[in-house]
């Protein structure tokens, strides 16, 4: 069964840090780096495209401190992130209201896209500020604004933020939460999901093949019989 594009929540960071008697930022720390490895052990596998949800458009409701720190790391991972994985060819692309959270990210992360778009061995998405419905708020208006006739469920994904990445075929939340927490809602109508009680930065290579282990085994339909 194909399987080009794994989704993930990156759930956990904080209760990762609790259980080691640490703030929870410095489980954030140790997340970030998780998602290098994560894009390498993907790539290993043929998968193509990874999406990643890093803030949601509801994390601003967390004090400030914590806030800045996540907003901070993401500032300085981009590069970081984009030198050490140059070689591999990556593509990177940002989804979500990003000019919300202020032109200094907004500036890296066009920055990055634009240095990074003619890479199509392996495609990362980085959903930040991303909402889902937020982003199928900003399709209608883009739509209404473009006075826009005949939508249909094949054209409407055009006007998302990352309209070239197929659905998700798995989607993959850490932490034991057993919800979406509003990602990818359009995009997950048939997405199989799969949750691991690991806390994100815990997640290994023998938990991804678990998940890609079991999502062989299911039976995708699409509403059809087999
Ligand atoms: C996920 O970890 C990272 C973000 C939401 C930014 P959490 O920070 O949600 O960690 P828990 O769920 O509180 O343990
Ligand atoms: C979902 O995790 C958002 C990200 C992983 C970025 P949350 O920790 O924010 O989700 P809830 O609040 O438990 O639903
Ligand atoms: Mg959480």
């Amino acid at each position: 069964m194909s399987l080009q594009h794994i989704a993930f929540i990156m759930d956990g960071n904080g209760r990762w840090a609790r259980k080691r008697n640490k703030p929870r930022v410095y489980g954030h720390l140790k997340g970030a780096y998780k998602i290098e490895e994560v894009v390498r052990w993907c790539a290993l596998r043929g998968i193509r495209y990874t999406t990643f949800y890093a803030f949601s458009t509801e994390n601003w409701k967390r004090p400030r401190t914590e806030v800045n720190f996540i907003l901070g790391l993401l500032e300085n991972k981009i590069s970081e992130f984009y030198e050490r994985m140059k070689k591999e060819k990556v593509r990177l692309i940002f989804s979500g209201r990003i000019k919300e959270i202020g032109d200094k990210i907004f500036n890296i992360c066009k920055e990055y896209e634009e240095k990074t778009k003619n890479n199509d061995r392996i495609i990362v998405n980085m959903a930040l500020n991303y909402g889902g419905r937020a982003e199928i708020i900003d399709a209608v208006r883009k739509i209404i604004k473009g006075k826009l006739e005949n939508i249909d469920e094949e054209n409407f994904k055009d006007f998302l933020y990352a309209p070239d990445i197929p659905d998700p075929d798995l989607i993959i939340r850490t932490s034991g939460e057993k919800r979406l927490s509003n990602f990818l809602l359009w995009q997950s109508a048939y997405s199989e999901l799969y949750f691991t009680d690991v806390y994100w930065p815990d997640f290994s290579e023998e938990e991804l093949d678990k998940a890609i282990e079991d999502y062989k085994k299911r039976k995708r339909r699409f509403g059809g019989i087999q």
